[in-house]
Formats: structure tokens, sequence, C-alpha cells
């Protein structure tokens, strides 16, 4: 089947051949739920990104008129969209890196684990495609519960045999957009300069801002730790609950997501020193995954470092969070399984 839509032409051919021969950096990406709250956003500023040189818009509704809408702008990728399962190979064929924010977002007064029953199938089944289609891929799970979702995505490669765990990740990326930004409010700096590491998982008490590191180095009161840990753990909701009914965080996430997809693409591209939190397969702790730092190299995760020294408040925190995310993998694991 042709993709649906897409902007075929000789020149547009011509430049994709230019490009590949030529040895330009230009990476093939697909993002699986193109066409929703967080994948529309993700699509325009991936277009915008030069290191792709071909973009593939999947998803069951509505792709034919975000492809053809941003397909219109004037940069380099090559926008190609795709509609329905039965197109969801020709999507996934030759990608470099996949993002999938495919699935259902939360209402107010749900958890993240609330939308397991309907997102579990939907990561279930396009990492059943990603086998088959491009095994070698970098893949960058966004679609909630992510502390199951990465782990069910891990089972379907194992079972597939093309399990590779440096090139599966979660994307945590949003949890330290949010606190680079709130700390920054409250050291009065420029967000752009402050980096916080945020460890563990990504839902409620999982997400560990470690403030202990923050760079540039700096100290905060009892009262503002615990405002800080609050409001990064509890920033999803904060936002659930401000869009009243209409979804969660899309923009900042596709934001955050781009952040991420950015990272994965210059360490594909042999760039050192690139090192961003995710969630991954892990040692760090007993648990089989964990959100830590890692640099990002050709391989997909080339090196996960470990927690460093945390204090007294973080070290709690951690137990809170391993016991909860215990939980997590395991029902992750479990549906995969059975
Ligand atoms: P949305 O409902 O606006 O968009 C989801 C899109 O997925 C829709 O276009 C839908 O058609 C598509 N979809 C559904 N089933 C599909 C399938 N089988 N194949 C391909 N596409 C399919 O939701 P959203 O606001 O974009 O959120 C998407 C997911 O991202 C949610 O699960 C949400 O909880 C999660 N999320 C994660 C983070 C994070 O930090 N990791 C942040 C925000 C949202
Ligand atoms: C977020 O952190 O914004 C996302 O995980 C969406 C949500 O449900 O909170």
């Amino acid at each position: 089947n042709p993709p649906i839509h897409s902007q075929e032409g000789t020149s547009v051919l011509m430049r994709e051949n230019c490009r590949a021969k030529g040895g330009l950096p230009g990476f093939k990406v697909a993002i699986l739920g193109a066409a929703g709250g967080i994948g529309q956003p993700l699509a325009m500023l991936m277009k915008m990104n030069p290191l792709v040189s071909v973009l593939h818009l999947y998803d069951v509704v509505n792709t034919p008129g975000v492809t053809s809408d941003i397909s219109h702008m004037d940069t380099g990728a090559v926008v190609r969209g795709f509609l329905g399962k039965e197109q969801l190979e020709e999507a996934l064929t030759g990608m470099d890196l996949v993002i999938i924010p495919a699935g259902v977002p939360r209402k107010p007064g749900m958890t993240r684990d609330d939308l397991f029953n309907i997102n579990a199938g939907i990561v279930k089944t396009l990492c059943e495609g990603i086998s088959k289609c491009c095994p070698k891929a970098i893949v960058n799970v966004i679609s909630n519960p992510v502390n199951s979702t990465v782990p069910i995505a891990a089972e379907v490669f194992k079972k597939a045999g093309i399990y590779d765990p440096r090139r599966l990740l979660g994307v945590t990326m949003l949890d330290v957009v949010r606190a680079n930004t709130f700390v920054a409010e409250v050291l009065g700096l420029d967000p752009r300069e402050v980096n916080v590491p945020v460890v563990g998982g990504h839902a409620g008490v999982t997400i560990l801002p470690l403030l202990s590191q923050v760079k540039p180095p700096c100290s905060f009161t009892a009262e503002e730790t615990e405002y800080l840990t609050s409001r990064i753990q509890n920033g999803g909701t904060e936002v659930v609950e401000a869009k009243a009914g209409a979804g969660s965080a899309t923009l900042s996430m596709a934001y955050a997501a781009v952040k991420f997809a950015d990272a994965c693409l210059r360490g594909l591209r042999g760039d050192a020193g690139v090192v961003e939190c995710a969630f991954v397969s892990s040692q760090v702790t007993e648990l089989p995954f964990f959100a830590t730092r890692v640099r990002l190299g050709r391989k997909g995760v080339e090196e996960i470092f470990p927690l460093g020294p945390l204090n007294e408040y973080e070290r709690a925190g951690l137990e809170k969070a391993k016991k909860e995310l215990a939980g997590s993998i395991e029902k992750g694991v479990a549906f995969a399984r059975k």
C-alpha cells in the first residue's frame, strides 16, 4: 500500500537520496500516535529538527490531515503519513528511532496505572510491529504508565528474539524539564542554567528528584525540599486538573520528547557526552528497570550512571519509589507474558 499522504515527488526523493549519499546526518524517525495531543506538536517539532531526514507519522485516525499540514513546513525532513494497522509495517520499515505517544491520557481523579488496561495492549501491538520491521531502532516509550509499558516492550522484544536493552528507553524527560523549571523559580535562575537529575520512574512517588545534586550547586531549606519534591512528583496531576477532563500534558511533553529524541539522535550520530535521564533496564538498584542519568551513543544507552550520594530525605524517597516501582514493573511483565 502506498502511504496515504506524502510529499512523494522527484525533488523530494532526490533530496532524500542526496542526503544519504552525501553522508549528511539524517535519521529516519517514526511517531506512533502522531495525530494525538502530544503527537501533533511532537511531529511539528521533529520536522524542525535538522537531524531528521525522514519523518513517518502513524496513527489509527487523522494522519492524512496532520501529514498534509506538517509537510508544508519548509524544513529538510520528508514527511509521510500512515493510517491504520494495515499501514503500521510500512510506517516502521527502515526507522532509526521510533517514538511512541499512542494511547489514552488521564482525566482528573485517575492515576497513570488506571490507563494500563487500554495502553498496555496498544504498546504491545506497536512493539510487535517494531520487532518485525525495525528491530534495530531506538525506541522511546511515552505512553503511560511508563513504569509498566517499558517492561511490556522489553518482554515483546525478548519474545521476538531482538531485545537489546540499550535501545529501549522510557521517556521521563518531562520530570526533568519540570524539575529544572520549578527549581529555577525557587533559586531565581534562568531554567536553562539549571539541571536536576530525576530518578526512579514516572508516576507519583516513583518520581524522585535529587535536589542534593542540582547543578549549579545550591542548597534548599526543608520546606523548599518538601515543596519542590511534591510539585515535581505531582506536575502531571497539576496539568490534568487544570485541563479539567480535556487530557494531560501535551505541549510541554512534546517539548520534552523532542529534547530527548534529539539527544538520542546526537548519540546515534556519535556525539560525545550526551547524558540525559531515562527509565531503562538497569542494575543501579535491585529492580530490573530504573530511571537514572544515562549516556547515549551509537548503540543507544552506552553507560548508566550510579545514583550518587543521596541525603536522608532522598534515601527515604528511594525506598518508597522502589516499593511502588516493583509492582508496576511486575504488572507489565505479567501482562506481556500471559
Ligand atoms: P491523545 O488521546 O491526545 O493522543 C493519543 C493518540 O494515540 C490518538 O491520536 C490516538 O488515535 C492514538 N492511538 C490510539 N491507539 C493507537 C494505536 N493502536 N496505534 C497508534 N495510535 C494510536 O493522548 P496524548 O495526550 O497524546 O497522550 C498520549 C499518551 O502519552 C498517554 O498515555 C499519556 O498518559 C502519555 N503521556 C506520557 C507522558 C510522559 O511523561 N511519559 C507525558 C504526557 C502524556
Ligand atoms: C505527565 O507527567 O504529565 C504525564 O505522565 C501525563 C499524566 O497523566 O500526568
